[in-house]
């Protein structure tokens, strides 16, 4: 059985308080489910409490963005190498909120991406088709555009550390999730064009308005290995069903 990972996208949410006593009640719910890789994706301002609150616990901690450069005269911004320095393992890039409200392109996540590789940080791109882009039958050039102009010039063997979510931009926060079959139609095809363009076999989790109804019936399709979980991860109790379903 693969093992799945699972992942909370807190956003800009939680409070200090609230986001340490989230992630004792998760541990504690949580415990003895084998076969899952649980992260969470918080705010930078929690990232060192938290990380020694998960102290002796398997959940991983995240971030939800980083900068392109380890240091410099760029205010405002956080590093891959100081997230790194305060045992954080993984950082979201790309995520559509970035694209839509930061300005950020398939230019800036290939930055991005390759300065988290090098820091030896696991990035989960986040790339996905608009809904125009659907009605438009263009949601495979969307999407291997994002892939191919985000991974240029990365050498294969930093590949083995990455992670694919496919979120279509019209399933986050809506309510409206892909069908288990729309994200497997679209899962393989991003499984075919990193091994047809990179010979690697990655993890690709699928996100947008995943609820503890819906996730089982997405982890049963074949290519996808986990998910991204926003909404729905803010409330411990639903956060903890989803990664439990299917046990
Ligand atoms: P959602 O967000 O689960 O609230 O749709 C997912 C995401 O933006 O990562």
């Amino acid at each position: 059985m693969k093992k799945l990972l699972i992942v909370a996208n807190w956003k800009m949410n939680m409070l200090l308080d609230e986001s340490i006593s989230y992630v004792k009640k998760l541990n504690k719910l949580i415990k003895g489910i084998k076969n899952r890789e649980v992260v969470i994706c918080s705010p930078f301002t929690l990232l060192y409490p938290l990380k020694n609150a998960l102290e002796n616990t398997n959940i991983k901690l995240g971030a939800q963005d980083a900068f392109y450069a380890d240091s410099g005269a760029f205010t405002g911004e956080i590093s891959p190498l100081m997230l790194k320095g305060i045992g954080c393992e993984y950082v979201i890039i790309g995520h559509s909120e970035r694209r839509q409200y930061f300005n950020e392109t398939n230019e800036t996540v290939n930055k991005k991406l390759k300065a988290v590789l090098d820091n030896n940080l696991k990035p989960i791109m986040c790339i996905g088709e608009k809904h125009s882009e659907r009605q438009a039958d263009s949601t495979f050039d969307v999407i291997e555009d994002q892939l191919l102009v985000g991974l240029r010039d990365i050498p294969k063997e930093k590949l083995k550390n990455l992670i694919i979510a496919y979120e279509p931009v019209w399933a986050i926060g809506t309510g409206i999730n892909a069908v288990p079959s729309q994200a497997e139609e679209v899962h393989s095809f991003i499984r075919k064009v990193l091994e047809e363009n990179y010979g690697v076999n990655i993890k690709i989790l699928y996100g947008g308005s995943v609820t503890q109804e819906n996730s089982k019936d997405l982890l049963n399709e074949k290519d996808v290995d986990g998910l991204l979980v926003g909404g729905a991860s803010l409330d411990v109790e639903k956060f903890a069903k989803i990664i439990a379903c299917g046990f």
